[in-house]
């Protein structure tokens, strides 16, 4: 999705916007802080990941759920947030390669997948969702995956990646239809990055055609800027805007 020329990033969201992102140190979520650092209209980004922040930033670890909570907590009276994305997630767990078989499921990496694809973002959206304005405009993306769609799995394979990013895809759309009631003007997407290059990627994507992290962050910001107030909230989008089936 491109933006034309010399327009402003996130041109739906009030000058002096604040954003949120965590995964920070992530190849995507560190491209969106220094994208959106770029943007004289964004009253502030904070950066955070399992290290605690250059701005003082808590950290936060999925596998410490108490650590999402303290880090809501903390950052409390810098709110509200306009923009809140979660760049988290992993592919490989626990060291071990995607599954390509039945055989190849193991119980501890099933939950581990989970834990950090679905159960750390879902915890963070409980805690986050009160520090989005209440009267305001707000987008809360987290990333997903194509693969995460149960309708678009032709290929099988990666048993706990997918079914863990079609479990956050779920937890997602249900928090988008609770905070509605109290925040009508929040937009909260499941977006798909496309092929990016990443430390994530690298050991399956070969010789494939991978977007820069900067380029995702660009279009990734773009399909959140363009989402419409209505009827956007609890959707699941592509890199390129385009819906993607759940
Ligand atoms: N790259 C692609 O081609 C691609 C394609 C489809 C979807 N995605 C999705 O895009 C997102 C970002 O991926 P990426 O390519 O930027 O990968 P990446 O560079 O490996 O970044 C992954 C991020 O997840 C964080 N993370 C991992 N385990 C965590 C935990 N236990 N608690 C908190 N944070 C944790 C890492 O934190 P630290 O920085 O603290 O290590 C890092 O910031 C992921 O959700 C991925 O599934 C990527």
């Amino acid at each position: 999705m491109s933006r034309p020329e010399g327009a402003p990033l996130l041109a739906s969201l009030p000058a002096g916007y604040r954003a949120l992102v965590v995964g920070a140190r992530g190849a995507i979520g560190s491209a969106l802080v220094d994208t959106l650092r770029t943007d004289q209209r964004c009253g502030g980004v904070l950066a955070l990941s399992r290290e605690p922040g250059r701005q003082g930033e808590p950290a936060i670890d999925f596998n410490d759920p108490a650590s999402i909570a303290a880090a809501a907590l903390q950052l409390r009276p810098q709110a509200p947030f306009h923009l809140v994305v979660c760049a988290t997630g992993a592919l490989h767990v626990a060291g071990r390669a995607p599954e390509k078989r039945l055989a190849d499921l193991d119980a501890a990496t099933l939950a581990q997948a989970f834990s950090i694809n679905a159960i750390g973002p879902a915890l963070l959206i409980q805690q986050l969702h009160e520090l989005l304005p209440l009267r305001e405009r707000a987008l809360l993306g987290v990333l997903s995956a194509r693969v995460g769609s149960i309708g678009d799995n032709r290929k099988g394979g990666w048993y706990s990646y997918r079914a863990s990013k079609a479990a956050l895809n779920m937890l997602l759309r249900t928090a988008a239809i609770e905070v509605a009631r109290r925040r009508p003007l929040a937009v909260l997407v499941a977006l798909h990055p496309g092929t990016v290059a990443s430390p994530l990627s690298a050991p399956i994507i070969g010789d494939a055609d991978a977007a820069t992290p900067a380029q995702a962050a660009r279009n990734l910001l773009a399909v959140l800027d363009a989402l419409p107030a209505e009827g956007a909230s609890g959707t699941f989008h592509a890199w390129d805007g385009s819906p993607i089936p759940w």
